[in-house]
């Protein structure tokens, strides 16, 4: 501890900006892990811990969203939760979780933040914010909040010249999807493509794009690779289906026709031959 506030002296005395700048928690830090993803209703843990470890038993703690120091989601001090002035939205959700399995929790100066039912509100930057008798420091992560979409729905209508109009849509995402319209070789620009936001913030994405009949589309939506969902469809070179039927239906009314003139020209056959031979029969 000596040797550390040493060190601290001797790193002051190089310049006023250093002097400034350098931790003053008696020679402690504060680390954080920079950013932490969650998906929205799950539980996620903030790493915040001090180096070099030390018991944060006797320090005051504190973690708060940007410009709201006075109204924190999470306060300790004098060994104990202080509520009064706690952030309402985050009652019943924050304790002091573990930065990993191995951490010895706050006596090893492991301040994490755990955080239960993630909310889309609940994004955005939060500061882990230490001090005690001999100063303070501070460091700042950020949560992202992530939703799952719908499977992208795909839907074709027919058009002249052997085109078609797909069209693809996912709702439910948080942050706002991207989507990419592919075939088997290259990816394709759609000619449209809009986000929108429904009544609980999640967003929407709509695109459609004009191609030839005759080839596989892939329409994938995603708010990163790892989670992202996909549909396919193999467009087949023919008319759309509407019109297949009427076709083929009016070719059975065909055959239909076809056989009834047969039937008539050999019933019409063998009348002539009988009364042929009736007539041949009377001479
Ligand atoms: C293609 O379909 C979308 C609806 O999904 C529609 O808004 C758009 O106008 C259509 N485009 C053409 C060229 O038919």
């Amino acid at each position: 501890m000596g040797a550390l506030m040493m060190h601290v002296c001797l790193v002051a005395a190089l310049g006023a900006y250093l002097c400034t700048a350098a931790p003053v928690l008696g020679g402690l830090q504060v680390f954080v892990t920079p950013i932490v993803s969650v998906r929205r209703g799950h539980t996620t843990t903030l790493p915040c811990w001090l180096n070099p470890p030390e018991s944060a038993e006797g320090l005051e703690v504190r973690w708060f969203r940007p410009d709201q120091f006075d109204s924190p989601i999470m306060f300790y001090q004098k060994k104990k939760f202080q509520d009064s002035s706690q952030k309402a939205s985050y009652v019943g959700r924050v304790s002091f979780g573990l930065k990993d399995a191995a951490s010895g929790g706050l006596t090893t100066g492991d301040l994490s933040l755990k955080l239960e039912n993630a909310m889309i509100e609940d994004a955005g930057d939060y500061t882990c914010y230490v001090s005690s008798d001999q100063g303070y420091d501070r460091a700042s992560a950020s949560l992202i909040v992530t939703e799952m979409g719908t499977s992208p729905l795909l839907s074709a209508e027919w058009k002249e010249d052997h085109m078609v109009n797909l069209s693809c849509e996912s709702v439910g995402w948080y942050p706002e999807p991207s989507l990419r319209w592919s075939d088997q070789k290259q990816v394709l620009t759609p000619e449209s493509l809009k986000n929108s936001k429904d009544s609980s913030g999640l967003l929407s994405v709509h695109s459609w794009l004009l191609v030839s009949s005759s080839t596989e589309v892939s329409c994938t939506v995603g708010v990163s690779n790892e989670e992202s969902k996909e549909a396919r469809v193999h467009l087949e070179n023919h008319p759309q289906p509407e019109f297949i039927q009427s076709s083929s239906s009016s070719v059975a009314g065909w055959v239909a026709f076809a056989l009834l003139l047969i039937a008539m020209l050999v019933l019409l056959g063998v009348l002539c031959y009988k009364k042929e031979r009736y007539m041949f029969h009377l001479r």
